[in-house]
């Protein structure tokens, strides 16, 4: 028997190497962590344009109905940094964030610098509504999670002290490489320190990721794990949020719930009228009528109705940069208080023309470089070229 083992089986181990590969592999388990972090209140993209037309809360949520069965068995996790500022606005983005997130069913999220700007009242009646999962390190939530996923066994924590043996490890942070790199214990660290890194880090065993900024791609690592729950191998990509992912329609329906609160939160139109400092373009044409022409025929004189189309025209983030001086004294307020200051006027580039008609001999703001950049910026207008766009909007 043993000589037969020694003679037969040998050689035919020798000869059939994959297959005894196989079979060790045989046992490994595949396993998708799908990751987000760093959202920073970006629910949707503007749409400004198609350059950073990427992500926002109903492509993901459509991505993942759509290929649930492929990426399954998942866990979906968000590291943190998911709000904006609190502000009356950000507490409206937060909401519908935490309802996008239910819809997804996100196995756990991370409550960490942003959302810790938050009181606690605030979100103590929404969690229970969206049933959201949390873990923080403020007092009032769990630090760690378990999540039971087929046969795995995942530990998820915000505290670097909290992994478990025997179980997949994940922490969730938004400190900086430099101070996460040390650390001992953990399979996985997803951070939302709005750093990038196209490919994970690896230090001490350890797989680091980092969500990408304002959740323009969806993370997927894949990992293969043996029996011992231990990870063999992993695969990384990011998957795209373009124009080209269907959306889920009850994301959308919330984001559109969103649209109209915001819209609401413009009630408020005594204070606006006061003030005149912006006269608007009907002004401005009495006496420069020719320089009325050549604006409408560019792009800006239809900037408002673009939001229109959108259903965006009430957004006060996005008005800030499709209107004549909202947000100052006198200049833009809503559609319906200040109708004469749609769209980016003649103030927008030449500063308020109030004290110009008391003085037309006194010069108005100068019109050089900087005052483009208010609003065409980096992720508004990637494509943006000082002496090409001046062309195309100069009065002929
Ligand atoms: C920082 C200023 C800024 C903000 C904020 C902003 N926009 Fe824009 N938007 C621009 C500029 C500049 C362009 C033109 C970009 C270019 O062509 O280079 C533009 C273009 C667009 C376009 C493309 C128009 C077309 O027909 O191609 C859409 C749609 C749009 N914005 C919607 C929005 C929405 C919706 C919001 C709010 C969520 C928003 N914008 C917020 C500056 C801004
Ligand atoms: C108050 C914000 C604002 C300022 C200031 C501003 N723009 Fe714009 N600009 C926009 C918006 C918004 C759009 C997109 C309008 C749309 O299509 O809805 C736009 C579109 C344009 C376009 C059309 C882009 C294209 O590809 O056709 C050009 C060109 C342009 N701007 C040039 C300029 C230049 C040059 C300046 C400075 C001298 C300037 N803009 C200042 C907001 C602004
Ligand atoms: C996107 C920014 C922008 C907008 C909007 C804009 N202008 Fe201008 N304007 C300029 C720039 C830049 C110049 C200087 C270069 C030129 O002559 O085209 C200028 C020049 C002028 C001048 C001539 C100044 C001179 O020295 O002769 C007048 C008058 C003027 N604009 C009026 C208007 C009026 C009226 C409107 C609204 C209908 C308007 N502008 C809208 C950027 C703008
Ligand atoms: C009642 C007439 C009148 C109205 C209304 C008026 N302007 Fe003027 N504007 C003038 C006169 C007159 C000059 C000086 C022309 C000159 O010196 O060649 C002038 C000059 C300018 C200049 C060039 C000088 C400079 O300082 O840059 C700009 C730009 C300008 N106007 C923009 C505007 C804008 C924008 C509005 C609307 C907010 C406006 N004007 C409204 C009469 C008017």
């Amino acid at each position: 028997m043993r000589f037969f083992a020694l003679y037969v089986l040998m050689p035919l181990i020798m000869l059939f190497p994959p297959v005894i590969h196989g079979q060790a592999y045989g046992q490994t388990r595949t396993l998708n962590i799908l990751y987000t972090g760093g959202v920073n209140g970006e629910l949707e993209p503007c749409g400004c344009s198609p350059k950073t037309d990427f992500g926002g809360v109903a492509r993901r949520a459509g991505y993942l109905a759509e290929h649930r069965k492929t990426l399954s068995p998942y866990i979906l996790i968000d590291a943190g940094n998911f709000f904006d500022k609190d502000t009356p606005q950000g507490r409206l983005k937060a909401e519908a964030m935490l309802k996008a997130f239910s819809i997804m069913k996100y196995d756990t999220v991370a409550f960490l610098k942003m959302e810790k700007e938050f009181p606690y009242s605030f979100f103590s009646g929404l969690l229970k509504k969206y049933k959201i999962p949390v873990i923080s390190d403020m007092p009032q939530y769990r630090q760690s999670i378990s999540i039971k996923r087929n046969a795995f066994d995942v530990n998820v924590s915000v505290t670097p002290m909290n992994y478990q043996k025997g179980k997949l490890n994940i922490l969730l942070s938004d400190q900086p490489i430099s101070e996460i790199k040390h650390l001992k214990g953990w399979d996985i660290i997803i951070l939302s320190s709005g750093e990038i890194f196209e490919e994970p880090l690896k230090a001490n065993g350890t797989i680091i990721v980092s969500g990408y900024p304002k959740g323009e791609r969806l993370g997927i690592l894949t990992l293969q794990i043996d029996s011992g729950g231990e990870v063999l191998e992993f695969k990384h990509r990011w998957q795209s949020l373009g124009k080209d992912i269907k959306e889920d329609i009850n994301v959308r329906k919330a984001l559109k719930e969103y649209d109209a609160m915001v819209a609401g939160l413009l009630k408020d139109n005594s204070k606006p009228l006061a003030e005149i400092s912006y006269l608007g373009v009907s002004k401005c044409g009495e006496c420069h009528q020719p320089f009325v022409e050549s604006w409408k025929k560019t792009r800006h004189a239809g900037a408002f109705h673009t939001l229109e189309r959108v259903g965006k025209s009430a957004d006060p983030e996005c008005i800030k940069c499709h209107t004549a001086g909202f947000g100052e004294k006198g200049g833009f307020y809503s559609a319906k208080t200040t109708p004469r200051l749609t769209n980016v006027q003649c103030e927008a580039c030449h500063g308020p023309g109030r004290e110009h008609l008391l003085d037309f001999s006194k010069p108005m703001q100068p019109v050089a470089e900087y005052v483009c950049l208010k609003c065409h910026t980096k992720s508004a207008s990637p494509d943006f070229n000082y002496p090409v766009y001046l062309e195309k909007i100069k009065h002929k």
